[in-house]
């Protein structure tokens, strides 16, 4: 039997709701986000996470943020939008779509400063994120072959987005066909993305799944066990660094040393050709006692949220307009026209 998985994010007659997946997979709790100060909170707390999801809820939460600005006088309006802006893209640092999505809203009051273009402009973005997600799944449901065995990282599922997610599209598309495969979650230490959303939504829906610890993979790869890694993605650089939750780059090259190829799904919005390279992207460092726990002793800790895998490790950027391969940096600026 399968039951759904609950919507990450829902905007209903101008109510903002943010699934709290912090409570996840046990309590399914719904946050009602009424100012910026309340979707701050909720991005920068991982109550919503996953790259489109939080550019969703970035976009929402500054359209209740303006609520109260008078849109008759406009430059108070698009400053107004700006400071907001800039006060939600600061709850997180890494993920390129919260940034994207804030100067999307920007640049439509450029043209349009009212309440109605900002929240027109927001839907879209949630709607096209339907889409984008059901586009990737398309362009690469036929890497899934028939009983192949896959291992994915974090949740880049249809928790992180608005649904399908990204690494999980093809799953789903394949699923949906009636395609046997397996999939391998890694529990994703710290905080157990793996462990909490992915294997509690892939088997919400009725995909065979097996949770395995994030020191497993090597072993498993090593019996020839694993087929393909499919991962999402925070931030693509110009020449097709990926930056992603951190332990991504340990698959990467463990990928690499057993010939697995390993891919990466976003959408192109996820892209950032004006960074050049992984090594300029500010990894967002998180507070110790996530990696400390009740058990661990009390000594210093580094809790880094993301990690660069090199384009060199990637077999293939899946976007909705199709899969770019090495070299990653000419291709990626091919297929999305940068
Ligand atoms: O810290 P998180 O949970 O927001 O990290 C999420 C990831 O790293 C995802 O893989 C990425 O955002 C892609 S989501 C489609």
């Amino acid at each position: 039997m399968t039951h759904a998985t609950p919507l990450s994010i829902t905007w209903q007659d101008g109510q903002l709701r943010l699934l709290d997946q912090r409570l996840l997979p046990h309590t399914v709790s719904y946050l009602e986000i009424e100012n910026a100060e309340q979707a701050w909170e909720a991005i920068n707390t991982l109550a919503v996470r996953g790259a489109p999801a939080i550019g969703i809820a970035a976009a929402y939460g500054l359209v209740v943020a303006m609520g109260g600005v008078d849109e008759a006088d406009s430059a108070h309006f698009r400053a107004e939008l700006k400071r907001n802006g800039d006060y939600l893209v600061s709850s997180r640092p890494t993920a390129v779509n919260l940034a994207w999505a804030a100067h999307r809203l920007q640049a439509r009051a450029e043209r349009e400063p009212t309440h109605g273009a900002i929240r027109a402009e927001a839907e879209a973005i949630h709607e096209e994120d339907r889409a984008i997600c059901r586009g990737i799944g398309e362009q690469a449901k036929d890497l899934i072959i028939p009983n192949a065995n896959v291992l994915t990282h974090c949740n880049a599922g249809a928790l992180a987005v608005s649904e399908l997610g990204t690494a999980t599209a093809p799953l789903y598309l394949s699923h949906a066909e009636g395609k046997p495969f397996h999939v391998y979650v890694d529990e994703t230490r710290p905080l157990m993305q793996g462990a909490r959303l992915t294997a509690f939504e892939l088997n919400n829906a009725g995909i065979s799944v097996e949770l395995i610890c994030d020191n497993m993979a090597a072993a498993l790869m090593s019996q020839g066990a694993v087929d393909l890694a499919i991962v999402g993605t925070d931030r693509v650089t110009r020449n097709g660094d990926v930056v992603n939750k951190i332990g991504t780059l340990n698959l990467a090259v463990l990928c690499g040393h057993f010939g697995v190829p390993f891919y990466v799904a976003c959408p192109s919005s996820t892209f950032d050709p004006l960074t050049p390279s992984g090594k300029e992207v500010v990894i967002e460092e998180r507070a110790p006692e996530e990696v400390l726990g009740e058990h661990a002793a009390k000594v210093s800790v580094r809790n880094p949220a993301f990690d660069v895998t090199p384009n060199s490790l990637v077999s293939g950027i899946i976007t909705e307009r199709g899969v770019a391969r090495a070299p990653l940096g000419d291709n990626l600026a091919q297929l999305l026209g940068t």
